[in-house]
């Protein structure tokens, strides 16, 4: 097993699909002080500022079926918020599918990454990309994201040790993993819904092809799916896309 870590790196999540490509073992990770090329979900970018936030990705080579792999997301939000909750006694919201929110603004990201869209054959991996605002200050967030984003410093007034962090965040995560191996997806999506802040409230929804439904927020179901209730009473069930709160 490996932990690799770079002062700077294009993305964690590049590197790491590359390490996992040559059979890097499960819970091997890379992280960096900052990441040139930091991807988001959607295309976006990340963000990396040196020093301020958790940029890792975490290997891992889960005994699931293919099909059970896109769950490892709403996975990978519960663990990181556990981890916020043990360190910061704060307690973390989850976005569908698994941002990391306080008091509307986003605080964390996580892209995962799985080899089964590759078709990548015996060697199956999942790469779980965390990235994390934690010494953030306020002035460390461009313009456009003032009002809209957060950090674990701004939220607690408390700085910490990124590297320490990320020790924990791996731990969490491999034991998360862990757990759903043994227990299922039902604890899984039911610890999830109990930090959904967004549950009954107004937001929109913008799929991958640009449809836009505006509507209520009924949660993700037990597969996972968030239901959206628009306001001509019908309903929808999401699987991807992003959603955003109502402005
Ligand atoms: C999102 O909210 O859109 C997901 C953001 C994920 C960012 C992290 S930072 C570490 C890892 N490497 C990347 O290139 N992206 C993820």
């Amino acid at each position: 097993m490996k932990i690799i870590t770079y002062d700077s790196i294009d993305s964690t999540n590049i590197q790491a699909i590359s390490i996992a490509e040559k059979g890097a073992e499960h819970g091997s990770a890379v992280v960096a002080g900052t990441q040139t090329m930091g991807r988001g979900r959607l295309g976006k970018s990340w963000q990396s500022p040196p020093g301020k936030g958790l940029y890792c990705s975490i290997i891992v080579r889960p005994r699931l079926a293919i099909s059970d792999f896109p769950r490892l997301t709403f996975v990978a939000g519960i663990a990181v918020a556990e981890v916020i909750s043990e360190h910061y006694l704060l307690e973390a919201g989850l976005k569908w599918p698994n941002d990391i929110y306080f008091h509307n603004r986003k605080c964390g990201g996580i892209l995962s990454e799985s080899s089964s869209f590759a078709g990548a054959g015996d060697n199956r991996f999942a790469i779980i990309g965390v990235g994390l605002n934690v010494n953030t200050e306020k002035f460390d967030f461009p313009d456009e994201l003032q009002d809209r984003a957060t950090s674990l410093y701004l939220e607690s007034g408390k700085k910490t040790d990124i590297h320490a962090l990320f020790n924990d965040v791996r731990t969490s995560m491999l034991l998360e993993v862990a757990r759903f191996e043994q227990e299922g997806f039902g604890q899984v999506i039911t610890r999830w819904r109990k930090r959904d802040f967004m549950k009954g409230t107004r937001m929109a929804w913008v799929g991958i092809g640009g449809q836009r439904v505006e509507g209520i927020s009924l949660g993700p179901d037990d597969e996972g799916l968030l239901h959206v209730l628009d306001d001509d009473g019908r309903m929808h069930e999401v699987m991807s896309g992003d959603i955003q709160l109502a402005s």
